[in-house]
């Protein structure tokens, strides 16, 4: 077989790619590659390459359960395939389809903090927006006369559309109030045809004075987190997406109308990146699997500043965008939110029987 497998894995006498007994559905910046690396120590643990994203995009879903299969690893028998793809968790057609592929699939949920998060997200989004959106609009608004123009190319377009969706910026940029990707699309090509439209209207010269889609999206990407969170009337945005992710009881109510309680781990990613060990004890027994993945297996790093790994064949840490540092936020808006947050964050732990102790 053209794969090579860590002596340790060679048990089992034949491989195949089978679809997952598990997947980690979330919760985006909550530690769900580390997770997945982590447990990947574990011998009886086979992951996915990348996210999948199967049960979310129509594309792929659309495609069937043979494509699905085919994107996973080669298992031995009496292993367990893992993918993990975060954005399952916040989409709402996901817990029905997974039902549909099998009903008794164990699901692990990593949470962290809901404002820490936010934060780690709003980090992301920005780095995102920081690398790819500002040269671009850069480059557009000193072509002569260009800066009114919706973007043209289809990357461009395609770009702002993703970062639009993930930033929910379709209320403050486009007037609409859904924070939903899909909605976003189309706002996003209505305000296309509306700037077009506009240019027409003017005889068909762009007049300087709309702002182009993505030099918006370059100005909105350098809002603060305070901006962005908090309306300057003091109400909190609850569209922006950084937060309504966070408001982990709304999406999980609608996997608990599918799964039963006992089919879902809930992962505290705060302490898994204090004391992973503690965390993959709780996860190797609802898994089924022995207890194997041990202190030895992690050492702290200082420069990074978190744990890193020690497999079979050397030691790793997670990539740099994983583990960022994060902008200083201020702290009457952080208390703003964590009050805010309080009574979410009671009906989520209502939902999973436990109180996780996040502080209000
Ligand atoms: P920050 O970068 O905000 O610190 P995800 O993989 O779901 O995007 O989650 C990223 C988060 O994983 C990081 O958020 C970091 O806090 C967390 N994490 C947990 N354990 C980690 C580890 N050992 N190394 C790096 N990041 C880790």
């Amino acid at each position: 077989h053209p794969m090579v497998f860590p002596s340790s894995r060679v048990h089992f006498p034949k491989t195949s790619r089978r679809l997952p007994q598990a997947l980690i559905i979330g919760v985006r910046k909550c530690g769900t590659r580390a997770l997945l690396e982590m447990l990947y120590l574990h011998p009886r643990i086979q992951k996915a390459g990348g996210e999948v994203h199967f049960f979310d995009r129509d594309e792929n879903y659309l495609k069937g359960l043979e494509w699905y299969r085919k994107k996973m690893p080669h298992s031995f028998r009496g292993q367990i395939t893992i993918e993990k793809s975060p954005s399952y968790f916040v989409s709402p057609e996901v817990p029905e389809r997974v039902r549909a592929m099998n009903a008794s699939i164990k699901l692990l949920l990593i949470v962290r903090e809901p404002v820490t998060r936010a934060i780690s997200d709003y980090t992301q989004l920005r780095s995102h927006a920081a690398t790819a959106i500002l040269p671009l609009a850069e480059r557009e608004s000193s072509g002569s006369g260009a800066s009114a123009q919706p973007p043209k190319m289809p990357s461009q377009s395609l770009l702002y559309a993703k970062l639009q969706a993930a930033h929910g910026y379709d209320n403050a940029l486009l007037g609409g109030s859904g924070a939903g990707a899909k909605e976003t699309k189309t706002k996003l090509s209505a305000a296309g045809r509306r700037q077009t439209g506009a240019g027409a209207a003017a005889g068909g010269t762009m007049t300087t004075t709309t702002p182009s889609p993505l030099a918006s999206a370059a100005q909105m990407a350098a809002k603060s987190f305070e901006e962005l969170a908090i309306f300057p009337n003091g109400t909190v945005n609850e569209a922006y997406r950084p937060l309504s992710i966070s408001m982990y009881h709304v999406h999980l109510h609608r996997w608990l109308e599918v799964f039963p309680r006992e089919q879902l781990l809930v992962v505290n990613g705060d302490r898994l990146i204090e004391d992973p060990v503690s965390q993959l004890r709780r996860i190797e027994a609802f898994l089924g699997i022995e207890h194997r993945v041990k202190s030895e297996h992690f050492y702290f790093n200082e420069t990074k500043g978190f744990y890193c790994l020690r497999y079979d064949n050397g030691d790793r840490c997670l990539r740099e965008t994983k583990g960022r540092k994060h902008p200083h936020v201020d702290p009457v808006v952080v208390s703003r939110l964590r009050r805010f947050f309080a009574e979410y964050n009671q009906r989520f732990y209502e939902l999973v029987g436990e109180d996780l102790g996040w502080p209000e």
